[in-house]
Formats: C-alpha cells, structure tokens, sequence
C-alpha cells in the first residue's frame, strides 16, 4: 500500500473511492459541496432524506454515482462544521479507515484533509491520515493457526491537498504518519507477543535485525557477566530467579556529527513480572506480559526513526530480563548494590521495574546525554492516579517536562505531570542500605520516581510512567503502540 498526496478537485478526480466529509444540520464540506453539484444533488438527497445526520463517525456509501469520475463516495459524518477538531477528525478517519479496511477497493482518496480542522494544519492532518491507516488495519495473529488472509487490497490512498504548496506539507506529514504508523505496529507486536517468545534474547535478535537494516543504526548487547563486570548489581538481583538470560541492549543511531550530544531513551524491559518472591495474585497476572511496553515503545520510536532518517543523534538503552520466583531469586530484604555504587534493600521484590532502570540510568551517564528519558510500566498506582487516559510524567527539569507534554499534546498521546519533590524520597528511608525500593502505599508513581532520580542527579532527565497508556485490559485486551507518538513527535520537534 502507498500513500499519495492528491491535488485534484473531488468532483475531477477518477478513483474507486472518494472519503468526503458531511456535517449536522445538512451541512457539507467543500469536496462534498463540489461533488454533489456536479452529481446532481446526490449527496445533499442523502442528507435531506435522512440516510445520514452528520453525527461524528457515521458512515453512508453511495454507489449510484453517475457520470462522476469517482466509482463511489464514502460520507463521513464529522459532527457540527463550526466545532470541527482535530479529535473529531481522527475518529471520523479512524471509523472511515476502519471501514475501508475490510473492502476489496484498490484505491481510494480522502478529502477529509482539505476540510478546516480548528486545531491542526495539512501537515498534521495528513499525519493523522497515515498514522490511522496503519492503525485501522494492525492485526495480531502471529499465534492464531488459521491466519485470516489479510483483507487488504488496497494499493493506493490518496490524501488530498489544496494545492501544490499545501501538497508539499501535506507529503511530509504523510511521512511521518507512516513512519509512525509503522514502528506503533512494531511496538505492539513486540508487546502482543507472549512472553515464552517474547524473551530477552528474542528482543536482542529483533534489535540487532533494526540494526542491519537501517542506515546509521548499531546495536550493542551486553551479557549477564558483562552486566556483572560493570557492577549492574540491582539489575541482576532482578533476573537472579529466571531461567532466562538477562540482556542490556544499546542501539545507537548516528543521524547528525558526533559533537552533538545524543538524546537517550531507556525501556522497562521486563519480559513477564511475576512479582519474583513477592508474588502478584493470579487474576490478571498475564498481562504482566505487557511489563515490556517501555522497551516495546523505544522499539517502535527507533522503527519509525529508522524510517525518516532524521539528522539526529539517538540512544535506546534497554535493560530486559524476567522476574520470576525461585530458589536462587531475590527476597525480601536482601541488599544489592547498584553499579552507581548505592545500596538498595529489596523491601518488595515486585518493585523490580525500577531495579533494572537504575543500572540503565547510570550506564547512561557515559553517552553524555543532552535528555535522558525512560519509559515504564512502572506502577499499578500510576493507573490509579491517572487511568488509561494520560501517561505519568515525572521530571527534575521543567523545561523538559514542558516539552513532552506538548509534544504528547500534538501527538495526541498526552501525559500529565506529577510532582517531584524532595518530601517524598523520605519515604524511601532504609534502616540497613543507602535507601528502600519501594516508599509505602502513598504516591507510589512518585516514591517510584523519586527512586529514579537518586540515580540522574545532574541530568536532563524525565520519567514516563506507561502502567496506564501502554495497554489495554479485558475485551480490547492488547498493546496500544503508546508512547511511541510522543515519544517521536518530542524528538522530531528537536
Ligand atoms: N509492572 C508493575 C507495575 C504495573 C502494575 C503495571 C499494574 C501495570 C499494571 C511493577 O513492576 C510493579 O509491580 N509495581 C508495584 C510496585 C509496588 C510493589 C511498590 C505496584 O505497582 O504494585
Ligand atoms: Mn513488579
Ligand atoms: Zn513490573
């Protein structure tokens, strides 16, 4: 499937399928507008006779098209004309696309994009475009023995633009919608994948594979004596009851001069948490599984830079294992020593996400990074706090928090920001080690972050709490490819 950026009138345009917005109160858009004079009223007839109201997401194909050069027309309603948002015009793309994914057209063109959407420009609406394509037709079946052949046959989806100035915006934010597209669907299967194949070691093969095949990228995996000879004592402490070889996996992407000083994101890379000694209870344990996601997310994002080669310099650090009870495992209690030299008492061998991103932290150090940033499935209170709506985000600089936020803002993939302050790393008092892993039952996401940060003093660094955002549970059970949006729209605005 390609994208193309059109500049043709709808009404002018031969394809199998124009996407044309209509509104409530019989309202039309300008490609429908245009259509529905040259079509004899074909669409206002609709509206007037009630086969559609506008509502946002509402659908109603017409395929008596005349002599129009178009073989059908997908009305898309898009709620009130005067409200037109950019919300409203990615669940109208997502429910046209959605539609449009199950047919056996071969091209189609949206002129959705040349609609007035209040809050975004051509750029971030072709975006949007290409983005929600990949979206509507991810699939997870790699497990499933009867494959349902894929249902696509579409060859082209045209995104329509004004003109040619509009076609040249238009085209990049294609581009990088695509590139999203592609590493949000990397990232999810990544995270779909259970855990007796998504392993450490299966997650170094797929980094190393990135690797060679994207220009300026290189991949590095450190082994659990290599971890040993750096003193990434907390990390191993982790893996110490698995069965399963721990890895520490470095990518680095060369994109701009070595003198500029590279951006460097760390991933949870718990591949299934049982909660170690400190087992968690049955119900809903599988989707500990998804202990991943942050590892997961920094995966897609390097997927999505691989594709648009930016002139950037970029570091994912991944720290992966299992946490897992047994007879060698960690307990309750026993002190490791970081490979920052501090001293940690494993008061609860379930607060493991922070054990592994500590070493990663400090291992960090030797990049020089201008911001540092991980991403995890840190905390069941973050959950709580926030819900599946916005990411936890926890920072020591303002202005790097700032930046995120509106980077997730744009990329419609928000977080919201909790404080860190100096009264909650009380809560990690030890009587026995340098400090505790965990804080108590208050502000865990913050006791958890305030952990982090014992570990980036002096850096450019930020925290991403994903336990909300990163997955769904129940029915839609699954990986939602996020933060890999904000994640790319934050280094791309950089
Ligand atoms: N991976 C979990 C956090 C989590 C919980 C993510 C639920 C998604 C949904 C993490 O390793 C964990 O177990 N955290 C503990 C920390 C506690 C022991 C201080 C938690 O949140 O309960
Ligand atoms: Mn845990
Ligand atoms: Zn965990």
């Amino acid at each position: 499937m390609r994208f193309v950026v059109k500049t043709a009138q709808a009404h002018q345009n031969k394809t199998q399928l124009a996407i044309v917005a209509v509104f409530t109160d019989n309202e039309m858009g300008k490609p429908a507008r245009a259509l529905d004079k040259a079509g004899n009223g074909l669409i206002s007839a609709a509206l007037s006779n009630g086969d559609i109201s506008g509502k946002s997401g509402e659908l109603l194909l017409l395929s008596n098209t005349g002599d129009l050069p178009c073989q059908r027309i997908l009305l898309v309603g898009c709620g009130s004309h005067t409200d037109f948002d950019r919300k409203i015009f990615r669940k109208a793309v997502r429910s046209a696309f959605g539609w449009l994914s199950h047919k056996p057209y071969t091209d189609a063109v949206s002129y959705l994009t040349q609609e007035h959407i209040k809050d975004a420009d051509i750029f971030r609406s072709a975006c949007i475009s290409a983005e929600c394509w990949h979206d509507a037709n991810y699939r997870f079946t790699a497990m499933k023995s009867e494959k349902e052949a894929s249902p696509v046959k579409l060859k082209s989806l045209g995104i329509a633009a004004h003109d040619t100035k509009t076609a040249t915006l238009a085209r990049k934010g294609m581009r990088q919608g695509d590139a999203l597209g592609l590493g949000m669907s990397f990232s999810r299967d990544l995270a779909n994948l259970p855990s007796n194949f998504c392993t450490p070691t299966y997650l170094e093969k797929q980094a190393k594979k990135l690797a060679s095949n994207t220009k300026h990228l290189s991949c590095k995996v450190l082994n659990e004596a290599d971890m040993k000879k750096l003193g990434m004592g907390s990390l191993l402490s982790v893996t110490a009851g698995s069965v399963e070889p721990a890895k520490f996996i470095i990518l680095q992407y060369k994109g701009a001069a070595a003198s500029k000083k590279p951006a460097v994101l760390v991933g949870k890379g718990i591949t299934f948490d049982t909660g170690g000694i400190s087992l968690k209870p049955p119900a809903t344990m599988d989707e500990m599984k998804f202990d991943m996601c942050g590892a997961a997310s920094v995966f897609g994002t390097f997927k999505a830079i691989a594709e648009l080669q930016p002139k950037l310099n970029i570091i994912a650090l991944i720290p992966t294992c299992e946490n897992m009870p047994s007879g060698s495992a960690t307990k309750p209690g026993d002190i490791v020593t970081s490979m920052s030299g501090q001293t940690i008492e494993v008061l609860n061998t379930d607060a493991e996400g922070r054990l592994i991103l500590c070493d990663a932290l400090t291992y960090a150090r030797r990049f020089n990074p201008e911001v540092l940033i991980d991403v995890a499935t840190l905390t069941g209170a973050c959950v709580i706090a926030l819900g599946k709506h916005h990411t936890g985000l926890l920072s020591t600089s303002d202005s790097l928090a700032k930046k995120l936020l509106a980077a997730g803002i744009q990329a419609d993939d928000p977080a919201w920001r909790l404080p860190l302050t100096e009264e909650y790393t009380n809560q990690l008092k030890s009587n026995f080690a340098d400090f505790a892993n965990i804080g108590g039952r208050e502000a865990g996401t913050i006791t958890a972050a305030a952990f982090l940060a014992k570990f980036t003093e002096d850096l450019n660094w930020a925290h991403l709490d994903i336990a909300g955002t990163a997955y769904r549970g129940g029915s839609a059970k699954g990986s939602t490819g996020r933060p890999v949006p904000m994640l790319l729209e934050f280094l791309l605005n950089r």
